[in-house]
């Protein structure tokens, strides 16, 4: 029986997909749509892509940007971190590699926000070296290509899975093979009702054989996620006879670190009683409330949040530089959540 390297490869041949990504000549762009295809869908990372080659065309011209045009670039895309450690990345290699990525995979390593996975991704498939990676998709399709009942998300399952990545890859060729097994597990090698009578690895998949796919991979049971409630004030004022809303910047390192947002605060109870004191206690604000505007619920790794919007008023606002009164259309220019976004355009539709 051919080899899995070899079926898999005459496969992606005829079937690999076109990405703005893919055989680019510059390490730069392999860089960037590994990063964002971390945790986020080819379909929708295609025009983010595109957007940043022309906003950031090289290394050298991402670590010139402010972070916040490079924040900016990136909303909408989730996972902020992986914006901000991008950008603290290129300054690195602007200013110790002369703005090109380094061959060296413990250098390269070594920068913010490049793992394990990212490492393999630029290295075999910029650099041409022979080395493995592993993905979501790939811990799929390795978990039903050898039936591994190891959790996927346990250290010995991610042994395993590594192994078999690095065990099977055709030397001169790990480029291709490691995005040919992203292509099946993205079209073919489904999650739930997995293509197998198309899959041009059938034959030699223990999964298949032993009608174990739809339990592939096993992952450790899920912790239920805490859910918070959030009140929001939009406060609105006129500044130099201009509406304006009060924005407030969150602290640079965390969740949404360095993003703008309406101040808010998590509440007990009520959100329209909680309001009043979230915004006392968070920021030293002291508001009005005037009616609700509108709720808006989002999930997030770790927990699902529902901020309840109210408008409001305030006599005075404390001077602090986190604090910045913005005009109401020009809130697009700043960086913001899922969450907050929405409401923003909550106050655009009025
Ligand atoms: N997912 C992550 N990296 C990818 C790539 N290079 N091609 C297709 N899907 C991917």
């Amino acid at each position: 029986m051919p080899r899995l390297s070899s079926r898999l490869l005459t496969w992606y041949r005829q079937n690999k997909r076109t990405l703005p990504w893919r055989d680019h000549p510059d390490p730069y762009a392999v860089w960037v749509s590994e990063i964002m295809l971390q945790q986020t869908r080819v379909e929708t990372v295609i025009p983010y892509f595109e957007r940043w080659m022309r906003l950031f065309p090289t290394i050298n011209d991402l670590a010139k940007a402010s972070e916040h045009d490079v924040l900016n670039a990136w909303e909408g895309l989730g996972y902020y971190s992986r914006a901000r450690n991008l950008h603290k990345a290129a300054r690195i290699v602007a200013e110790k590699y002369s703005g090109e990525l380094p061959r060296n995979l413990d250098n390269l390593r070594a920068l913010p926000g490049i793992g394990r996975y990212t490492v393999g991704a630029i290295a075999s498939m910029a650099f041409g070296m022979d080395a493995p990676t592993l993905d979501g998709n790939l811990r799929r399709v390795f978990a039903r290509l050898f039936d591994v009942t190891e959790p996927a998300d346990s250290p010995a399952g991610e042994k395993i899975l590594w192994s078999l990545a690095a065990e099977h890859l055709p030397k001169g060729q790990a480029g291709d093979y490691n995005q040919a097994l992203m292509d099946l597990g993205a079209t073919i090698c489904l999650p739930r009702n997995p293509r197998c009578l198309i899959c041009p690895l059938m034959k030699m998949c223990k999964a298949r054989e032993n009608g174990t796919q739809e339990a592939r991979p096993v992952l450790k049971p899920k912790k239920e996620i805490p859910h918070h409630v959030h009140a929001a004030g939009v406060i609105v004022g006129q500044i130099d006879n201009l509406s304006c809303v009060l924005l407030a910047k969150r602290p640079s390192k965390g969740l949404l670190g360095g993003m703008w947002e309406f101040p808010n605060g998590r509440v007990d109870g009520d959100p329209a009683r909680g309001l009043v004191n979230a915004l006392k206690t968070g920021y030293g604000l002291k508001v009005q409330k005037k009616e609700a505007l509108g709720v808006v619920q989002h999930t997030y790794t770790h927990f699902k949040i529902t901020v309840h919007a109210f408008h409001c008023e305030s006599p005075s606002i404390p001077k602090e530089k986190d604090l910045k009164w913005v005009r109401i259309a020009e809130l697009e220019d700043y960086p913001m959540g899922k969450i907050d976004r929405q409401i923003a355009r909550m106050l655009n539709d009025v």
